[in-house]
């Protein structure tokens, strides 16, 4: 992995405005943060500057407010989650560059912790813009970036600054690349990943980078449907793309290639309606009824993820098996989910998974926590896995 400077290059903080990015775009429900994951994934790193005494200027974004301010995404909302997790009071300021920022940046002590508004509310920020860039560098001495979930943007705050400033990663940072070193950069062999979801048109990058690194590919969720029929299989009347039956030979025939083992369910559980507790039965994968469709994986199929899982020294996994969300589908998707937590307690497997659902249907198996690392990252997961340079990682990298 190439060099990146980290919060360990840093000495005599002391005094020093440093402008951390992260990541604080969490779900918000009736004003409430929902889910407070990603503001606990970036404490360690403002407590740990705030610690030194460093002015911490905290740089996020919050939703999708194309360039103005829009109330309802203002980073206010986000306040009082903040100090809850950090257990202190941090400050706001109204706008993240100009008279507001500069004021408040300017009556911070050593320690204090102050949050700027949505760097989007400005259209320079995605522009990656040099005067808001400028305006942004002015208030900080050194950047840290801590948001390795917003790093596939090449935007102001994200990649910009590090032009303008001596730049960091921070711990989360950190620690996000070096588990996804150890995931698909310079992994312990075999590696297994499994890739679930949906849809293969969303992931089609993805699966092609895969082949090509990876011992054997699961392959799970309503894309396999549309590889199984691709080998002539009837699908019924599952989610299947019938248009990417091409595409789909094509991924096989370069995983057959690369020596990478594609591993496709043999069985399925099959029902006449999406809904939780609809009736269903498990069948093989070659007699799924012409009115049915398949919901999840059947037991044989997630023996033989189990058996991969097993064999495997690395798995990376993103995307659900089956229909998680509605129970009964979700059995396949918990069961190798368990089976992947076992395997990591017992310290056979390094286990790295991301992408939203992929996170939501660990939370649910009830094994988040015992798998080596979970990215809070989506989009910048899913390229990643891509193999895909990201333009806030690179930035980091080349002044490392
Ligand atoms: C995310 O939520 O995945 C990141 O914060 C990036 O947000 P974006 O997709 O709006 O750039
Ligand atoms: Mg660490």
């Amino acid at each position: 992995m190439p060099a990146f400077k980290t919060l360990d290059d840093l000495t005599n903080l002391s005094g020093k405005r440093v402008l951390v990015r992260v990541d604080l775009n969490v779900p918000v429900s009736d004003g409430k943060v929902t889910d407070k994951t990603r503001i606990e994934r970036v404490a360690p790193t403002i407590q740990e500057l705030s610690r030194e005494g460093a002015k911490v200027i905290l740089l996020a974004h919050f939703g999708r407010p194309k360039g103005e301010p829009v109330a309802d995404m203002s980073l206010s909302l986000i306040v009082s989650a903040v100090n809850e997790v950090l257990g202190t009071k941090i400050l706001f300021a109204a706008d993240c560059i100009g008279p507001d920022a500069e004021k408040a940046v300017d009556s911070m002590k050593d320690g204090d912790i102050l949050l700027l508004e949505n760097t989007r509310f400005h259209k320079g920020e995605e522009k990656n813009d040099a005067a808001f860039t400028e305006a942004l560098a002015k208030n900080g001495d050194i950047f840290v970036n801590d948001a390795f979930s917003a790093a596939h943007r090449a935007h102001a705050s994200t990649e910009g600054l590090a032009h303008h400033l001596p730049a960091y990663a921070g711990r989360t940072m950190q620690e996000e690349l070096e588990a996804l070193e150890k995931g698909l950069g310079n992994p312990a062999r075999p590696v297994v990943a499994i890739v679930g979801g949906a849809k293969v048109s969303t992931k089609i990058d993805l699966l092609q980078n895969l082949v090509k690194k990876v011992d054997a590919l699961v392959i799970g969720g309503g894309m396999a449907n549309t590889f199984v029929a691709a080998k002539g299989v009837n699908v019924g009347k599952s989610l299947c793309e019938h248009d990417l039956a091409e595409t789909a030979k094509a991924i096989m025939a370069e995983a057959e290639a690369s020596g990478c083992a594609i591993v496709l369910p043999v069985d399925g559980v099959v029902a006449r309606e999406f809904k939780a507790g609809a009736a269903n039965e498990t069948v093989a994968i070659d007699a799924i009824p012409a009115d049915a469709m398949m919901l999840d994986v059947g037991p044989k199929s997630v023996d033989a993820v189990s058996d991969w899982i097993s064999k495997a020294s690395t798995l990376v996994w993103n995307g659900p098996l089956g229909a998680f969300e509605i129970e009964p589908f979700d059995k396949a998707t918990v069961a190798a989910a368990r089976h992947a937590a076992e395997q990591t307690k017992a310290g056979k497997l390094i286990s790295v998974a991301g992408g939203g659902d992929t996170v939501a249907a660990l939370n649910h198996a009830g094994v988040a926590d015992d798998f080596s690392y979970v990215s809070t990252a989506g989009g910048a997961f899913l390229e990643w896995m891509e193999g895909k340079e990201l333009p806030g990682v690179a930035v980091l990298t080349k002044n490392g």
